[in-house]
């Protein structure tokens, strides 16, 4: 099959490489000259584990190529389309410009019968806007839009691409239907296809990604009364996960969720229903809940060190998650801020996220090169992303380094009794 794939960033790149290994013919197109140009010279312009490899070899193989060239759509049977739909500053609705501009520009290439597919995640209702503004451009062409949202995971994408929980197909086009059908039948394990209606399709993606962030809210509300209580959110959120219904997954609690997709989908949601005159209370109490824990993560920080004078504090992990050097919402970036805000001194550290976190934070604080680093003379170290490494660390030698003996771990990853053996005063969450 002919794929075309518009928008080469988290989504687009890996399933343009993934279906590509899988023998289909893939285009990815991109607005961005320079990343077309790396991309074409073989370099790879996103981490994302065990990409890279497969890129090179459907590379060299011919089975995936890159344009900037918007044309390129008219050879293809299905053109997936996977821009951003960055969030409006004051309103937080997903912005809908980059998807619009492209169903416009793509409309006039379109020759034969062809299916538009988006993968962004989008409002209920843009799979019409879509439809419209392609048949107003070119009103012969024979095409179904339709939706198909994705649910990889950043840092496992290539793993989710082939492992696929289920395939979420808004359409009740039979010929679009059996598109993807077809799109799907070189996956060695078939995965589950449900076919719905477009709009339900849309709001599937909202809906789950809002359920997942309303779970992690849940548990750090449970983690900090557990705190209260004396519990121990561990020992709760196992017995809770037992129960088939709840599942153990996604009960991790920590500093609040982050990244690029959680926050952003749930404002947008939230924005939608609110347009609507829907009462999503959940969700609103989620996201409000989870930008208070950022500042309230900021205060346990400095609530250790409150009576050292100029404190120092060592900040372990910058991105909003391990495995990747995004810090889009990253927690730590924003308790770092609010740290920042309140004149702390601090020193961060995070094995691949550094350059990313200073273009936001720029001169704000100091980066060290290792956790050691940045643990010198400290008074406080705060663990803010859960990269492994931290759960290796030599505490013996870390204490020698710091000023004053204090970790605040808000990612449970510190083992308390090598912290206890070196006269730390560790603090985790909801234990
Ligand atoms: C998420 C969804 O999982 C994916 O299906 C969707 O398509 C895109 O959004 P991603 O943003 O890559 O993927 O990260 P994920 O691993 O889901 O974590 C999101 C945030 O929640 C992170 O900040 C993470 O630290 C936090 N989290 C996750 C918790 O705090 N506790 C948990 O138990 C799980």
């Amino acid at each position: 099959m002919n794929l075309a794939i518009i928008g080469t960033g988290y989504v687009g790149l890996p399933t343009g490489v993934g279906f590509a290994e899988l023998g289909h013919r893939v285009v990815c197109i991109d607005k961005i000259p320079q990343k077309i140009d790396d991309l074409n010279n073989g370099k790879i312009t996103l981490f994302e584990d065990g990409l890279e490899e497969l890129f090179d070899k459907n590379r060299k193989n011919g089975n995936i190529r890159f344009t900037t060239d918007m044309s390129a759509v008219r050879d293809a049977d299905f053109v997936i389309i996977a821009v951003g739909t960055p969030p409006h500053p004051v309103t937080k609705e997903a912005d809908m410009k980059y998807i619009h501009a492209a169903a416009d520009e793509l409309a006039q290439y379109l020759s034969g019968y062809t299916v538009i597919a988006t993968k962004s995640t989008v409002p209920v209702g843009t799979g019409d806007d879509v439809e419209r503004i392609i048949r107003e451009k070119n009103p012969t062409a024979r095409f179904d839009a339709i939706s198909m949202p994705e649910f990889l995971r950043e840092g496992f994408a290539v793993h989710d691409f082939f492992h696929p929980d289920r395939i979420v197909v808004g359409t009740e086009s039979e010929q679009a239907r059996a598109k993807v059908r077809e799109l799907y039948d070189v996956f060695p394990d078939k995965p589950n296809i449900l076919f719905v209606t477009r709009k339900s399709a849309e709001l599937i993606k909202y809906a789950s990604n809002a359920f997942l962030a309303v779970k992690i809210h849940y548990i750090n509300e449970i983690a900090d009364f557990c705190e209260r209580v004396g519990a121990n959110v561990y020992d709760v959120a196992r017995g809770m996960g037992l129960d088939s219904r709840i599942g153990n997954r996604f009960l991790n609690p920590g500093p609040g969720y982050g990244g690029s997709c959680f926050p952003k989908d749930t404002n947008a949601l939230a924005y939608m229903a609110r347009k609507e005159g829907v009462d999503l209370s959940l969700v609103e109490a989620t996201i409000a809940g989870n930008d208070a824990r950022k500042s309230k993560m900021a205060t346990r920080i400095l609530d250790v060190v409150k009576d050292i004078p100029n404190p120092k504090i060592a900040v372990w992990g910058l991105a909003f998650k391990d495995g990747t050097d995004d810090v889009r919402e990253s927690p730590a970036v924003q308790i770092i801020s609010e740290l920042v805000s309140r004149n702390a001194d601090v020193t961060a550290y995070d094995p691949k996220a550094t350059e990313t976190a200073r273009a936001i934070l720029g001169d704000a604080i100091k980066y060290a090169s290792s956790a050691a680093a940045a643990a010198e003379s400290a008074d406080v170290v705060a663990v803010l992303t859960e990269w492994p490494e931290f759960k290796d660390m030599d505490l013996g030698k870390i204490a020698k380094l710091m000023r004053n003996r204090n970790i605040i771990d808000c990612r449970n990853m510190i083992d308390s009794r090598q912290a206890a053996e070196n006269n730390f005063v560790c603090k985790g969450i909801g234990k």
